[in-house]
C-alpha cells in the first residue's frame, strides 16, 4: 500500500501471508439449483441467496450484496467509493451502469503537483482531496429502480440489521482491520470504529457500526436524495470544508450513474460482455482474447512457457494501448470499435514470434500507473436467467482511511487512478496518458473488469476480481481456464495465475505458479521473471443449463463464500 511508510510493510505481510498460501487445485465448486451469490464476506452471500429464495432477482441479490458489504467487508465493500455492473436480463438485454466516482467540480489537472511540478503520491493518496464524488449508493439505488422487484427498503434492511446490532468478527475480517491500525489512529472518526477503544480487536468481538446503520436508514427512507442532497450530502461537504476538502454541494447535485452500452466481444463462439470505459477491463479483456483467439491450446498446455510466452507478448500490447488510448469516453474519443475489432487483435498476433519484445520497443510513454490492489468483486444469478457482474470499489484498503465523522462510512482515494501528470508526445508524436488527465466532473480510469460471459446467448460464466491493473488478466486467464483448459470453476479461480503490464517489463506469479523449467524457457524467449505476488480474488459462477445447475466458488485467496439457492 502507498499510504505510509508503517502501512505499506504491514501491507507487505499481510499480502504475503496471502500469497504463500498453497493453492490446491481438484476441488469442487459450490452446486445449486436455483441461483447462486458469490462474495468476498460470507455474510453478504447468504443475505443475497436470502433475497433470491424470497423470489428477488439477480439484481435485487445483488444490490442487497452491495449494501452489506459496506458493512461486513469494510475493507473494500462500501457506499463512499464507485464501481460498475454488468448485467444480462432473461430477455437477453445486456448492459452496464456505470457509477464510478466523479473528480470534484473544483479538481483541476494539476492539482497533485508539488511547488516543482513533481507528481507527490500522498497528495493523490491521502487526505480528503485524495476522494472523488462518492457513486455506489446512486448506482445501488438506479440498478434496483430499473431492473429490480423489490422495495429498497427490503434489500438495504439487512445491511441496516448487521450495522446496528453488529456482528461477531471472524479471524480474517479483524486482522484485515488490525493491518491498518496505525493509520485508523491518526483519524479520531476512524479509531472510533476501526479500533475497540483505542486496541485492536480480536476474533469473536462484535462489531458495530451505529453511525453507518443510521446512514444506511437516511438512504432507506429517502432513496437517492437523502444522499445527494439532502442530509449525508450535507454533512460530507461540511466535514470536508473542516479538513480543507474541496467538495460542494453541487458535486453530490450533479451526480448522476451512466447507463452505458457494454463492450461485446467473442471468443471460440462463447460470448463476451464486459464494462466499457471508464474502465479499460472490457477492452482491454476483449482485445487479447482477440489476438489469443489465433493461437490453438491443448487442454494439458495450461502452466507452459508456449502458453505463458504468447499470454505475456498480447498482454504488453494491450496494456501499452490502455496507456495511450483509454480514459472517461465522455471527455476523450476511446477509439473502441479498433481496439476490439478481430481485425486489430489478428495483427497483433501476426507481430508475435517466439522470442519476447521488450517492452522499450512497443510504442510506450514513460508514465506507470499506481492502481490500488484493493477491490471487491461479486457475481449474482437467479433462476429466471438473469445475472449480475459488480465490481466496486474505494481503491486502497480501506480507501484513504478516513471515516466521515458522524456518517460512519470510508472516504475512497479514487483520485489515484487518474494520471497526475500526464506525459508529453512521445516519439511517435502520442499523447500518453492525456486520455486519463484529471477534469472536473471527469471518471478516473479503472481495470475493473465484471463480466458475463454468454453461451447461446444465456449466462454461462459471471466473473470479476479485484486487484488494481491486475484484474484484467486474472479474468481473461480464469476464463481461458474453463474454455482452453477444460477446467472446473474452482479449479480455474484456485489455479495459479500470471501477470503482466508492459510497464515494468517483468512477469510476476504467484506461488507454485511457475516451474523452474517454465521460467528456464520463458527466460531463453527474452522474458524477464519478476516477483511472486498473490493475484486477485475471484467471485465467480457457472452455469450449466442444460443440467440446471448452477457452480459457485469464491477464491481459495480470500476469505469469502459462494451461497447456492
Ligand atoms: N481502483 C482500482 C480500479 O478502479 O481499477
Amino acid at each position: 500500500m502507498r499510504i505510509s511508510i508503517s502501512s505499506k510493510i504491514i501491507t507487505s505481510l499481510f499480502l504475503l501471508l496471502i500469497s504463500t498460501q498453497l493453492i490446491i487445485a481438484g476441488g469442487n465448486p459450490v452446486r445449486s439449483k436455483n441461483g447462486m451469490v458469490v462474495t468476498a464476506s460470507p455474510l453478504a452471500s447468504d443475505i443475497g441467496a436470502k433475497i433470491l429464495s424470497q423470489g428477488g432477482n439477480a439484481i435485487d441479490a445483488a444490490v442487497a450484496v452491495g449494501f452489506a458489504l459496506a458493512v461486513t467487508y469494510p475493507i473494500a465493500g462500501n457506499i463512499g467509493g464507485g464501481g460498475f455492473m454488468v448485467i444480462h436480463l432473461a430477455d437477453g438485454t445486456n448492459t452496464t451502469l456505470d457509477f464510478r466516482e466523479t473528480a470534484p467540480l473544483a479538481a483541476f489537472e494539476k492539482m497533485y503537483l508539488d511547488s516543482s511540478g513533481n507528481y507527490a503520491p500522498e497528495n493523490s493518496q491521502l487526505g480528503w482531496k485524495s476522494a472523488g464524488v462518492p457513486g455506489t449508493v446512486h448506482g445501488l439505488i438506479t440498478a434496483l429502480n430499473k431492473y429490480g422487484s423489490m422495495q429498497l427498503k427490503e434489500v438495504i434492511q439487512p445491511a441496516i440489521d448487521l450495522a446496528e446490532n453488529g456482528f461477531i468478527l471472524t479471524y480474517d475480517i479483524a486482522n484485515s482491520i488490525n493491518a491498518y491500525y496505525d493509520d485508523f489512529m491518526k483519524y479520531e472518526s476512524s479509531k472510533k470504529i476501526f479500533t475497540n477503544n483505542g486496541k485492536k480487536f480480536l476474533e469473536g468481538d462484535l462489531f458495530i457500526q451505529k453511525d453507518l446503520a443510521n446512514t444506511l436508514k437516511l438512504i432507506r427512507d429517502k432513496g437517492i436524495d437523502g444522499f445527494y442532497k439532502k442530509e449525508i450530502a450535507e454533512k460530507f461537504v461540511a466535514e470536508s470544508q473542516k479538513n480543507r476538502g474541496i467538495f460542494t454541494l453541487k458535486d453530490f447535485e450533479d451526480y448522476k450513474t451512466i447507463e452505458r452500452e457494454p463492450i461485446i466481444g467473442s471468443y471460440r463462439g462463447y460470448k463476451i460482455v464486459s464494462m466499457a470505459p471508464p474502465s479499460s477491463g472490457g477492452i482491454c479483456l476483449v482485445q487479447a482474447l482477440n489476438v489469443l483467439e489465433n493461437f490453438n491450446f491443448t487442454k494439458d498446455e495450461w502452466g507452459s512457457s508456449r502458453y505463458y510466452h504468447l499470454l505475456v507478448e498480447t498482454l504488453k500490447r494491450v496494456y501499452a494501448d490502455r496507456s495511450f488510448h483509454l480514459g472517461d469516453p465522455d471527455f476523450y474519443p476511446v477509439p473502441v470499435g479498433f481496439l476490439t475489432s478481430k481485425k486489430y487483435g489478428s495483427n497483433i498476433a501476426n507481430l508475435i514470434t517466439d522470442k519476447a519484445l521488450p517492452s522499450n520497443r512497443i510504442s510506450a510513454t514513460n508514465l506507470k500507473y499506481h492502481e490500488s490492489e484493493e477491490t471487491t468483486h461479486y457475481s449474482v444469478a437467479d433462476k429466471y436467467g438473469n445475472a449480475v457482474s459488480t465490481t466496486y470499489t474505494i481503491n486502497s484498503a480501506f480507501g484513504n482511511r478516513i471515516i466521515v465523522e458522524g456518517l460512519g462510512f470510508l472516504l475512497n482515494n479514487e483520485m489515484d487512478d487518474f494520471s497526475s501528470k500526464p506525459g508529453a508526445p512521445n516519439q511517435f508524436g502520442l499523447i500518453g496518458s492525456a486520455a486519463n488527465s484529471i477534469q472536473p466532473k471527469k471518471r478516473m480510469l479503472s481495470s475493473m473488469t465484471p463480466t458475463i460471459v454468454l453461451k447461446d446467448d444465456k449466462p454461462f460464466m459471471v466473473i470479476g476480481s479485484p486487484g488494481g491493473s491486475t484484474i484484467i488478466t486474472q479474468v481473461l486467464q480464469t476464463i481461458q481456464n474453463v474454455i482452453d483448459f477444460g477446467m472446473n470453476l474452482y479449479d480455474a479461480i484456485a489455479v495459479p495465475r500470471i501477470h503482466h503490464q508492459w510497464l515494468p517489463d517483468e512477469i510476476n506469479y504467484e506461488n507454485h505458479g511457475l516451474s523452474e523449467d517454465v521460467k528456464r524457457n520463458m527466460t531463453e524467449r527474452g522474458h524477464i521473471i519478476g516477483s511472486i505476488k498473490s493475484l486477485g480474488r475471484m467471485e465467480g459462477i457457472l452455469i450449466d443449463i442444460k443440467k440446471n445447475v448452477f457452480y459457485g466458488t469464491s477464491d481459495p485467496r480470500g476469505y469469502g463464500k459462494a451461497t447456492g439457492y
